[in-house]
């Protein structure tokens, strides 16, 4: 079997240290496994399949015999160091904005799109986790019936802006409780306790940046430049795990049954849809697994019939970013379309 050197860019990360256990756990053919970070995190050890792994400082050389790098150190990272690994012959799965709506870089969500990987010149983009989540549930329906429009609102957890994001949300909630002074640094206003409309920047149409990749990535990965998108994009106060109020005008008429039909055999996606027993997805359950997971399918009462409102959750680290990432890896080397160097 072949095997591969693959390199985690900004590996000390929320996304970082899932993507080395996503590596692990799903045994891909790792030859040599190389940690990066910046000079903060220089010499920090990780596990990976028993062996101790030094973070090191990345460098314009560390591209050299690696076969693939999985990046997730930021938009500056990406801009400066995805081109120099191209240059070394390496293909670089990205997770940051920086390349995705590039005409010539591919942005693929394995349940979807998989072959367009295929069309890579080295680079290939993960996309927002908010619009991976969103297609793994529409796609299989989109397929039967056709999609007009979706309207859409997000929970989006605060593992999602980082590692210090996670932290803040902590220090600020045991502030609150025992009545100490709370700190603001990661976003504009207080997050523990509280609801925050704005994720990235805001853009001169009045979205915020968040909310634009949604309708931008959404069309992409779909192959359909006319579906209508519109997103509300909200911080809240949950650690891991974003949700997503989705309401959908399909083209065709379709049932809340027929839609539950579909779903069930869709590949990454867990129905969880029984409101007599308030079964339907939540995100602290979510956090650590693989799905997407559906639920609370309804007729949309102003859409009626050609409508449906849905309710989707999934772990933002994992296939919000880490495992989508993997498994984009993975099915280049099932394709045979990847050689390792050495
Ligand atoms: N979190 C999510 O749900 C999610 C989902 C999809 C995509 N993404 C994207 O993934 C990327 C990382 O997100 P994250 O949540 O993992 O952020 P994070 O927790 O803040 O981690 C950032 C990582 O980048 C490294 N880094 C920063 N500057 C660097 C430099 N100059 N050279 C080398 N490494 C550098 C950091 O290393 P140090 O330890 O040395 O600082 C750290 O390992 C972002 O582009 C983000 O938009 C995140």
């Amino acid at each position: 079997m072949k095997t591969y050197n693959v390199a985690v860019v900004g590996a000390t990360g929320a996304v970082g240290e899932e993507m080395t256990r996503v590596l692990e756990q799903r045994n891909f053919p790792v030859h040599r496994i190389s940690l990066y970070a910046s000079q903060r995190s220089a010499g920090r050890e990780y596990l990976f399949q028993g062996e101790k792994i030094q973070v090191k400082v990345l460098n314009d050389d560390s591209f050299r015999g690696i076969d693939i790098a999985l990046f997730s150190g930021g938009d500056e990272v990406s801009r400066h160091y995805g081109p120099l690994a191209v240059q070394s012959g390496t293909v670089v799965i990205d997770n940051g904005k920086y390349f995705r709506m590039d005409p010539e870089v591919p942005l693929v969500v394995p349940e979807v799109n998989p072959d367009d990987v295929k069309e890579h010149k080295g680079i290939i983009a993960n996309p927002n986790c908010s619009t991976i989540q969103m297609v793994v549930a529409l796609k299989p329906i989109y397929d039967a019936v056709g999609i007009n429009k979706i309207i859409c609102a997000t929970y989006q957890s605060v593992s999602g802006t980082g590692r210090e994001a996670i932290d803040e949300l902590r220090e600020q909630a045991e502030a609150i409780v025992s009545n100490k002074e709370v700190r603001v640094c990661v976003y504009p206003h207080q997050i523990a306790f509280n609801v925050l409309p704005e994720i990235d920047v805001f853009l001169d149409n009045g979205y915020t940046k968040e909310e634009w990749k949604m309708v931008e990535e959404t069309r992409k990965i779909m192959h359909a430049a006319n579906i209508a998108v519109s997103a509300t994009c909200v911080r809240v106060p949950v650690l891991i795990g974003h949700s997503e109020a989705v309401h959908v005008e399909f083209s065709h008429p379709i049932t809340p049954d027929e839609a539950r039909q579909i779903l069930q055999h869709a590949p990454g996606v867990k129905l969880l849809d029984d409101p007599t027993i308030s079964l339907y997805p939540q995100a602290w359950p979510a956090s650590g697994t693989d799905e997407v997971y559906v639920g609370r399918i309804r007729q949309d009462a102003s859409l009626h019939p050609r409508g449906l409102a849905m309710w989707i959750v999934s772990d933002n680290i994992r296939k919000g970013a880490a495992l989508n990432t993997i498994q984009i890896a993975e099915h280049m080397v099932e394709k045979d379309w990847i050689q390792p160097k050495e």
